[in-house]
């Protein structure tokens, strides 16, 4: 059976990677590819009511166990029931954020166990890890510029202290180290076309990769 990929892209806010996943999902289906775009915590009605509740700023009283448990039901329904039908149909499924954000956020930032998070992860997605998952690094300091040149309102967690990103950031580059064959460490400090050539060289070689199964 052919079966479409699985790809993610992660790292902390303000990075650039919803734009590279948006020019990755143009690009592929401008070659007639059939592209599923999606995003976590959301992608589907349930899972986009769950982040309503996350993101909310004024659900400051949220307790770290109440955010790991609501992330980990939103990306469940979201995985079976939108995730795994576009892979089965032969769709490449592009999403902005998946399992690595909750060890770097909540493992990392929060300070959960990363071993309980490992378990509570795999029960939720059942064990299944994207083909490919890009990692945009940007130190703090210029993802926080970023984010203040955006001129968006600030979410429950962007709206977060310092340190804590800064936790995040290592995490995530903690997360990438012990995964080497699936995450690619990019510098997402480069122009954004440098970086949309190279996630779309490697995005070219792993799907050719996966159709060869
Ligand atoms: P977004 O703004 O990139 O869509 O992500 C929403 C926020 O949720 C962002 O601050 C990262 C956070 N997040 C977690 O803390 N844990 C998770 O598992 C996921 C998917 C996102």
């Amino acid at each position: 059976m052919i079966r479409g990929g699985f790809i993610t892209f992660e790292g902390i806010d303000g990075c650039g990677k919803s734009t590279q996943a948006d020019l990755l999902a143009k690009r592929l289906r401008s070659e007639g590819g059939v592209v599923v775009a999606s995003r976590e915590p959301g992608g589907t009605p349930i899972a986009e009511k769950i982040r309503a509740l996350l993101l909310n700023s004024a659900h400051r009283e949220m307790v770290k166990e109440c955010e790991v448990l609501l992330y980990l039901a939103a990306r469940a329904q979201h995985l079976k029931e939108k995730i795994i039908p576009a892979i089965n149909r032969g769709a490449t499924v592009i999403c902005d954020r998946f399992q690595d954000a909750t060890f770097a956020y909540q493992g990392f930032g929060r300070e959960v166990t990363l071993e309980q998070l490992r378990r509570m992860n795999s029960f939720a997605t059942g064990g299944i890890d994207p083909d490919l998952t890009f990692l945009l690094d940007v130190p703090v300091e210029k993802a926080f510029e970023r984010l203040t040149a955006m001129k968006k309102p600030k979410d429950r967690l962007e709206d977060g202290e310092r340190d804590f990103f800064e936790r995040v950031r290592k995490g995530y580059r903690r997360v990438a180290a012990d995964a080497p064959g699936r995450i690619v460490l990019l510098d997402g400090t480069l122009p954004p076309e440098v970086l949309e050539e190279k996630v779309y060289m490697i995005t070219a070689g792993k799907l050719k990769e996966i159709s060869c199964y």
